[in-house]
């Protein structure tokens, strides 16, 4: 590989216009957000650890959304070092470290991508294993992992930051049990990857769990592990926040209802979740002194505003975009209404026309509507215009 593909000409080009392409067999990438301090000490090691470019041609891109001097550190420790290094500066921190993965990957036309961080919690001497391992045993996805014999989590500070992290993992292996089969961290953040393997165009990354992202959407076929033992951070402080941990549980939500069923019962979940404050607000209003009868229709809108909220950050959180939210909120509060206006004329249907019980009468318009709420508020609410009636014809949903 000629060290010209990976040129450090203008390191901090914003938009790193015509990038050349990648080659070589590993473009280990490497997000940084404000770790100056990290970076010689980071380089030094690699350049001791990876093996002589001809037998493994390597090279480092750090994807960078910092405010501080760390292009600029990059550039001057990268002048000595045996690799190529070159570093893409974001002026839009978009997607956050999950982001700043996915736009190295798409610049990387090597055979692996290795992702690790910057502080030296991801031991650098372990590059070579993970993609020796990929190759020895013919694996998509090589983990480096705390949680099998010969890994540790030494370096996470504290005991609440542990429980959080073991708690993570089991919600998230509960949730994904097939796609993450043989992935014993699926919160690590050092992995190797064949680059034929990601889709970059399918993923939607979303914070911290880059890893959990492609895993879940890319569907590498074979998985290996090795086991790594977290480090101390060699300098500064880790970036992770409570922010963060909320757009976490928003991404496991969103790569959960990736399919219609899979959204539906989202749908139907929330929909039961919303008696609560359905209820609440009728016993408020009825001890107010309000009639029941106008108080059930107000109290209706607090389940339907809590469906609303909760729909919108969960369920539908990347196709807000399509309409305003206050059209939104207008055709999702009609729709609800129309399935309780519905109900009635339908049970009345099945009972009379049919010859039904009420109950199973009952239960039955229930799920009818149920079902056609579902798909209108998706179609109606949710849905780009455009692809409304492309999407109708072949019965699917887009954007899966
Ligand atoms: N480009 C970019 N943009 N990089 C970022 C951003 C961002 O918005 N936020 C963080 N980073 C970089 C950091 O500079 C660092 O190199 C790496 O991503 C990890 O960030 P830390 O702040 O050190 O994360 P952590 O130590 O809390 O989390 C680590 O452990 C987790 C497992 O417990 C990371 O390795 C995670 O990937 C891992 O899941
Ligand atoms: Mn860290």
């Amino acid at each position: 590989m000629s060290e010209d593909l990976w040129s450090l000409h203008d390191p901090v080009d914003a938009d790193f216009t015509a990038p050349q392409a990648l080659t070589g067999s590993v473009t280990l990438i490497i997000p940084t957000f404000n770790e100056s301090g990290n970076i010689t000490e980071l380089l030094r090691r690699l350049g001791d650890a990876l093996p002589d470019p001809d037998h493994l041609p390597c090279a480092v891109l750090f994807v960078d959304d910092s405010t501080d001097d760390t292009p600029a550190v990059i550039e001057k420790a990268a002048a000595d070092h045996p690799f190529p290094v070159s570093v893409l500066h974001r002026r839009t921190a978009e997607g956050g470290l999950g982001g700043a993965v996915v736009e190295g990957i798409k610049r990387a036309d090597t055979d692996w991508i290795v992702v690790m961080d910057a502080d030296l919690q991801h031991p650098p001497h372990l590059v070579p294993e993970l993609v020796g391992e990929g190759v020895r045993t013919g694996a998509d996805l090589v983990v480096a992992s705390r949680y099998i014999s010969g890994g540790s989590r030494a370096g996470l500070a504290g005991s609440y930051r542990i429980a959080v992290s073991r708690a993570a993992t089991w919600l998230t292996k509960g949730l994904f049990p097939r796609a993450l089969r043989g992935i014993s961290d699926p919160m690590s953040g050092f992995f190797a990857m064949r680059r034929s393997v990601v889709t970059a165009d399918t993923l939607k990354p979303l914070g911290y769990k880059i890893l959990l992202e492609l895993a879940v959407r890319c569907r590498p076929g074979r998985v290996a592990e090795v086991p790594f033992v977290f480090q101390d951070r060699y300098a500064g402080e880790s970036k992770s926040t409570a922010r963060e941990g909320m757009r976490f549980l928003a991404h496991l939500a969103a790569l959960r209802s990736a399919t219609p069923l899979a959204r539906m019962i989202g749908f139907g979940l929330i929909g039961l979740s919303g008696f609560v404050p359905n209820l609440a607000a009728l016993w408020l209003l009825t001890h107010a002194g309000m009639h029941y009868l106008p108080a059930e229709i107000v109290a209706n809108q607090a389940g339907v505003l809590w469906n609303f909220l909760l729909i919108e950050s969960l369920l539908f959180r990347d196709r807000r975009g399509h309409r305003h939210w206050a059209d939104r909120a207008g055709r999702f509060a009609l729709l609800a209404n129309a399935d309780l206006l519905l109900r009635i004329p339908l049970i009345a249907l099945f009972v009379a026309r049919f010859g039904m019980e009420v109950l199973p009468a009952t239960a039955l318009a229930l799920v009818t509507t149920f079902v056609l709420r579902f798909a209108a508020t998706e179609a109606l609410v949710y849905l780009p215009r455009h692809t409304r009636s492309r999407a109708a014809q072949k019965g699917t949903f887009p954007c899966v």
